[in-house]
């Protein structure tokens, strides 16, 4: 304990208390296999136009066989690290928002670590389903703003192919894999970008509507366990649809409340991207219009983790945000879980 007060307080000191933190470079990997609406009109009683009416999605990317999460994430991160232009060396944190790890242990934060050569970073994933890169996010900024770390490291990201009921096709039409990550570093505010509000929820009651039974130490893995499907996503659609749009909805009331600001101010809204009618839905409840609504969920699917950050990357790189945009994202997920951020590009 003793030992531990005394590094902190040396860290702490190192860079001083900062008060400002922001955005300094985005990146994503998304795999180059695309797996369009019509592969699983193959195997299953469903349409493309079904898919596409109730859900928007078009298409999903899926990884090669025996790719990790932690290979797919090191060219998100590197593309990160340069548009910030700053090398591994100089991370002080990693945190990785996801549902599939490389293993159980150790975390993919430390795997992650490894490949970059980030040498002085503190690294570990946070489990938080699709709402993981928010809860990030927070967690990073509770890190940085008493200045003992100084450049952080956020990725979510997933490879949920791999745990996908072929079978299914009341889930195995949703997901795809993918990877987003930002680089977090102090800012002197407008101009370099902040971070101006971010809010993390959960609710454990609604827990069986939505997980991965399989695997961990309830289920154990066993031939029975793989029998049974039990590493499979198990969802009850309809139900999730219902809270996911009250609790996102909920989250940007609560997250322009806390800031101040009101929906006709914010430049961007990046949803969860699960489904273009919850999407549209949140959007009408909290008064963004929908020509304000970043949309990616048409190509990549749901990609839990993902989503932001990958949908943050591609609007940063290709455009509509632009440096100075004020930018919404909320998320929704197993846990239940879900929250929001605010921040300014
Ligand atoms: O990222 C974490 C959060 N996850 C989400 O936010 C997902 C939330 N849920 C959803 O996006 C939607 O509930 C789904 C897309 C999963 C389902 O859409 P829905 O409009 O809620 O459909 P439903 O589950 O009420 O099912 C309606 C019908 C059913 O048939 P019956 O009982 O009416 O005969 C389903 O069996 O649609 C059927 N169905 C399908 N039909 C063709 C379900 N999946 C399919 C399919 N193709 N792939």
């Amino acid at each position: 304990m003793w030992i531990t007060i005394l590094l902190l307080g040396k860290k702490g000191k190192g860079y001083g208390c900062v008060k400002k933190i922001g955005i300094k470079g985005t990146g994503a990997y998304l795999p180059e296999r695309i797996i369009p609406n019509s592969f699983f009109e193959k195997t299953l009683d469903t349409s493309n136009e079904w898919i596409i009416s109730r859900t928007g999605i078009e298409q999903r990317r899926m990884v090669l066989p025996g790719q990790s999460l932690s290979e797919i994430a090191t060219p998100a991160c590197k593309q990160a690290l340069q548009m910030a232009g700053l090398s591994a060396s100089d991370l002080d944190l990693i945190i990785v928002g996801t549902s599939t790890p490389d293993m159980l242990t150790p975390s993919t934060g430390c795997l992650l670590q490894h490949r970059l050569g980030a040498k002085k970073a503190v690294a570990f994933d946070v489990s938080a389903a699709c709402p993981g890169f928010i809860y990030g996010l927070s967690i990073a900024q509770k890190f940085m703003q008493d200045g003992s770390h100084q450049h952080a490291l956020i990725v979510g990201g997933e490879i949920l192919s791999h745990r996908i009921d072929y079978e299914d096709r009341a889930t195995c039409v949703l997901f795809g894999d993918g990877v987003g990550a930002v680089v977090l570093g102090p800012s002197k505010g407008r101009g370099e970008g902040e971070i101006l509000s971010v809010d993390i929820q959960s609710n454990g009651n609604l827990w069986k509507l939505l997980n991965i039974p399989g695997g961990g130490s309830l289920h154990p893995p066993s031939r029975e366990m793989v029998e049974a499907g039990l590493h499979h996503i198990k969802m009850q659609g309809n139900e999730v649809f219902k809270h996911a749009v009250r609790y996102m909805s909920d989250a940007v009331r609560k997250i322009l409340e806390n800031s101040g600001f009101i929906s006709r101010q914010i430049d961007w809204f990046i949803p969860h991207q699960a489904n273009i009618r919850i999407m549209e839905a949140v959007a009408k409840q909290v008064e963004i219009p929908l020509e304000k609504v970043i949309k990616t969920v048409h190509k990549y699917g749901n990609t839990s983790a993902a989503t932001i950050p990958t949908a943050l990357d591609e609007s940063v790189r290709s455009g509509p945000i632009k440096k100075g945009d004020l930018v919404l994202v909320a998320s929704f997920g197993a846990g239940f879980t879900w929250g929001a951020a605010l921040f300014r590009m």
